[in-house]
């Protein structure tokens, strides 16, 4: 049996220490009238002026910043968490931390990212049902208290590790309406519950609240609705222990994109229905969330560059017949980014498929289209970002831009055969700018 080693505080006064101010993050203001494909258009202009055609994100700073007074205005109850796992951009993060979200984090790399920020320990919870223990010491250390748990075995690691912290119950609840599951892997049955709490009192722990997780890409609102009456189970079983429970999360698992099936008012609507009817303002219950995709989803745009291409006819590569303008040829394309960077949600993410680069140079609508293959940089046949897909022909140098790359992205990423991952240039319009008051937190760039 391991030690109790408790956990000490990084200060030696007692208090517990924070980084200090952050440094600011390099972002272009767009002046007044000028837009995002402008940007585009200057920034592939400069590249190509410098011999370069490296991949790069544009990122929509605005659409971060809409996005959040769109979750006020939706769901006035419920106080955000943004999941930094989707996408920890620094100048998201930093965006995020001024309009006063808090942050999910899901290990101790995290944790101090959001810290470093400036975001005080209560504006955080360790949101990960399996932690190692060292990462549990590092909270305890800098005064994160709010951690999530699901299992006995977890319950005696935080005793050893931090037995002062404020425990979350993630339970397990329906997850087949969402693109990405997560249940199979996290969340105690609610058979579960009444022995986890016995067990957490038998060891002194304070168990605080419950969470859930609906799955990521949730395309049923009722599967809130749902988990918010699971939940709501939960809290009762925990009267019936003596546990008076306080906080409810609800996870993530909104669409960030505008054209996704459903809309973001449509699964607030129902979260708010079944709060006010389980969890009324008079209860006494704080609410919070987990959103990830929602924040960062569509505030991205991927550039990535044709670095090659290749001719097939009848499955019959271009130099054996020559006949380039056969009717059944068939193109081959490779991207300077690819399942490997960027475009990782190709190989397992299946929102996907909505995805669909298009070419960044204006093509006529009569202009001929081919049934083309796009792949990824690396030397590895895994690396195929679209088959079967029709687009007008492609030549060297072509740029293709990708909207919607905003979650699980930039997370994902490997520089897997020393490829340069898409460099990231976030932007902001001047009217958000002025706005927002952002001044104390970005240096402008341009
Ligand atoms: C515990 C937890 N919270 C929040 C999120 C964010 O989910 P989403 O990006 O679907 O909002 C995830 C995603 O995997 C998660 O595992």
């Amino acid at each position: 049996m391991e030690r109790h080693t408790g956990c000490a505080p990084v200060s030696t006064n007692g208090a517990v220490m924070h980084a200090s101010s952050p440094e600011k993050c390099d972002i272009d203001v767009l002046d007044d009238g000028r837009s995002i494909s402008d940007f585009i258009d200057q920034k592939i202009k400069e590249l190509e002026s410098q011999g370069s055609e490296e991949p790069f994100y544009v990122v929509s700073l605005d659409s971060v910043f809409q996005r959040h007074g769109r979750w006020l205005a939706s769901l006035p109850r419920v106080k955000p968490f943004y999941a930094v796992k989707c996408n920890n951009t620094p100048a998201v993060l930093r965006m995020l931390s001024a309009l006063g979200t808090g942050f999910d984090c899901a290990s101790k790399r995290e944790i101090q990212l959001a810290l470093d920020l400036g975001a005080t320990p209560d504006k955080i919870i360790y949101a990960h049902p399996t932690k190692p223990r060292s990462h549990i010491r590092y909270a305890c250390a800098h005064g994160v208290n709010l951690m999530t748990f699901d299992s006995e075995d977890e319950l005696l690691k935080i005793a050893l590790c931090h037995a002062k912290a404020k425990l979350v119950l993630r339970i397990a609840v329906d997850d087949s309406e969402s693109l990405f599951r997560l249940s199979p892997k996290f969340g105690a049955r609610l058979a579960t519950v009444g022995k986890l709490l016995e067990r957490a009192g038998e060891l002194g722990l304070e168990v605080t609240g419950v969470s859930f997780h609906v799955g990521s890409g949730c395309t049923a609102s009722l599967a809130f609705k749902h988990a918010i009456e699971d939940a709501r189970r939960v809290f009762d079983i925990a009267n019936m222990y003596g546990v008076q429970m306080t906080l409810l999360d609800i996870g993530g698992g909104f669409s960030g994109r505008e054209d996704f099936q459903v809309k973001f008012e449509e699964f607030s609507d129902v979260i708010n229905g079944a709060l006010d009817e389980l969890f009324p303002p008079d209860s006494g219950v704080q609410i919070i969330a987990e959103p990830g995709r929602y924040y960062v989803e569509s505030a991205f745009t991927l550039a990535a560059n044709v670095i090659a291409r290749r001719v097939v006819t009848d499955d019959v590569d271009e130099h054996s017949n020559g006949e380039e303008n056969s009717h059944n040829r068939r193109m081959m394309y490779y991207l300077n980014d690819g399942v490997y960077g960027s475009l990782s949600c190709f190989l397992t993410d299946a929102t996907c498929s909505e995805v669909q680069p298009y070419l960044h140079r204006a093509v006529e609508s009569s202009e001929r289209r081919y049934r083309s293959i796009i792949w990824g940089p690396t030397c590895d046949s895994i690396d195929k970002v679209m088959d079967n897909y029709w687009i007008p022909e492609l030549y060297v140098g072509d740029w293709l831009l990708v909207d919607n790359m905003g979650a699980y992205s930039v997370s994902l990423s490997s520089d897997f055969n020393s490829f340069e991952k898409a460099h990231i240039c976030p932007v902001v319009t001047a009217e958000t700018w002025r706005a927002s008051n952002l001044s104390h937190i970005y240096n402008i760039i341009c």
